[in-house]
C-alpha cells in the first residue's frame, strides 16, 4: 500500500528511510487507523495514521488529533513503566506516528482464541493498568495534558452507552446515569481501549497499544472495558472467566488512590453497560454471531443494569453457555 507524500516525507525527515519509496506492509488492525509495518535503518517499525472516518458499518467520524493524544499516552505510560508501551520514534504530518515494532509478541486476543486463558497474564494486565492509574491519580499535569473529553465522548460514551439508551426506554435512565458519572469523574489517566487485541503478549509482560481514546477520567472505565472483552470471550469460547477474575483481583489489589471497593462498585454497572453495548450498540462484537451467544450476553447485561453488582460479584456470577 502507498502512503501519502506527507507520511513519506515525515519518515525521511525522521531519518528512518532514505530516498527510496518505503515498502509499507499493512498490519491486521482495527477500524480507525491505517497501520503498517516498515523495515528501516532503525529496524522494524510501525507506522500508524488515524482515519477521519472509521471503517465500521455506521457512519462514525472522529477527529484525527486523537493520534496526538495516543502519542502522549504512550510516552506517559513509558515514564511510569517503559515495558508497558512501545517507544515512539517519530511523529508524522496528519497526526501519524512511528513506533518501534515488537517482534515475537502476539496479540493477547489470538492467545485467548487459541485457548490460552492465562490468568497470570490477565493479572499482569491488571497490575500495569492500575500502576498507571495510580501514578497519574489526581495529577493536575496529566489532567491538563489530556483535554480529550470531547474525543472520549464521541468514541466511547456516545457509541457505547448513549446509543443503547436511545433505543431502550426502560434502561435509558440508568444508562444516562452511568454516562453522566463517567463523564464527570476526573481521577486518573485512562487508556480507553484496553482490549485483548490492543495488548501484546511480550516476554517482559503486557504491552499496551492503541490509546486513541485516552482521557483524564474514571480509571474504572479501563477495568470495565477489559473485563467486558474477557466476559464476551467467555461466552464465545468458554474458559475465559478465570482470566477475568484474575484481572479484577490484581487490579483491585493495586488500587491505592481511593477505596478499591469504590472502583469495583463503579466498574460493575459500567461493565454491564459495555456488555450490552457490544450486542446492541454501534460497534457490535464481530465474533458474537450465534444468536444464543448474543442472547446470553443481552439477558445477563440487562439484568445487571436493573440490579447493579460490584465488578467482582458480576464476574464471579457471569455465565457462558456451558
Ligand atoms: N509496536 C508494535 N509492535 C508489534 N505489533 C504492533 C505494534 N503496534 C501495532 N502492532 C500490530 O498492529 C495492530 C494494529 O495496531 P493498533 O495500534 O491496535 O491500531 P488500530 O487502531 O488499527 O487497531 C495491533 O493489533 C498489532 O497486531
Ligand atoms: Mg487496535
Amino acid at each position: 500500500m502507498l502512503a501519502d507524500a506527507g507520511i513519506v516525507e515525515g519518515l525521511r525527515r525522521a531519518g528512518l528511510i532514505g530516498a527510496e519509496e518505503p515498502r509499507l506492509v499493512p498490519l491486521a488492525g482495527g477500524v480507525s487507523c491505517d497501520v503498517w509495518k516498515l523495515e528501516t535503518a532503525e529496524g522494524p517499525v510501525v507506522v500508524k495514521r488515524p482515519l477521519a472516518k472509521l471503517r465500521v458499518a455506521a457512519d462514525w467520524r472522529a477527529p484525527v488529533e486523537r493520534g496526538a493524544s495516543e502519542v502522549r499516552w504512550l510516552r506517559r505510560a513509558r515514564e511510569v513503566d517503559p515495558r508497558m508501551a512501545p517507544e515512539v520514534l517519530a511523529e508524522l504530518p496528519g497526526h501519524g506516528f512511528v513506533l518501534r515494532f515488537l517482534p515475537d509478541a502476539p496479540v493477547w486476543k489470538d492467545e485467548l482464541v487459541a485457548g490460552h486463558g492465562a490468568p497470570g497474564f490477565a493479572a499482569a494486565v491488571g497490575l500495569r493498568i492500575a500502576a498507571l492509574h495510580s501514578a497519574t491519580a489526581f495529577s493536575d499535569a496529566d489532567r491538563a495534558a489530556f483535554p480529550t473529553d470531547e474525543m472520549f465522548r464521541a468514541l466511547r460514551v456516545d457509541p457505547f452507552i448513549l446509543h443503547v439508551a436511545r433505543a431502550d426506554a426502560e434502561l435509558a435512565p440508568v444508562l444516562h446515569a452511568i454516562a453522566d458519572d463517567l463523564t464527570a469523574r476526573k481521577v486518573a489517566l485512562v487508556h480507553g481501549d484496553v482490549s485483548p487485541k490492543n495488548i501484546l503478549v511480550h516476554a517482559d509482560g503486557p504491552v499496551f497499544l492503541d490509546a486513541e481514546c485516552a482521557v483524564f477520567g474514571d480509571p474504572a472505565f479501563d477495568l470495565a472495558f477489559c473485563t467486558t472483552h474477557l466476559l464476551l470471550k467467555h461466552v464465545w469460547l468458554g474458559g475465559v472467566r478465570p482470566a477475568a477474575e484474575a484481572l479484577v483481583a490484581a487490579y483491585a489489589g493495586r488500587v491505592d488512590w481511593e477505596a478499591p471497593d469504590a472502583v469495583l462498585e463503579r466498574a460493575g454497572p459500567l461493565t454491564a453497560a459495555l456488555l450490552l453495548a457490544r450486542v446492541e450498540g454501534k460497534s457490535p462484537a464481530p465474533y458474537l454471531i450465534d444468536p444464543a451467544h448474543r442472547d446470553c450476553v443481552r439477558g445477563q447485561a440487562r439484568a445487571l443494569l436493573r440490579r447493579p453488582a460490584s465488578l467482582d460479584r458480576l464476574v464471579a456470577d457471569w455465565k457462558g453457555l456451558e
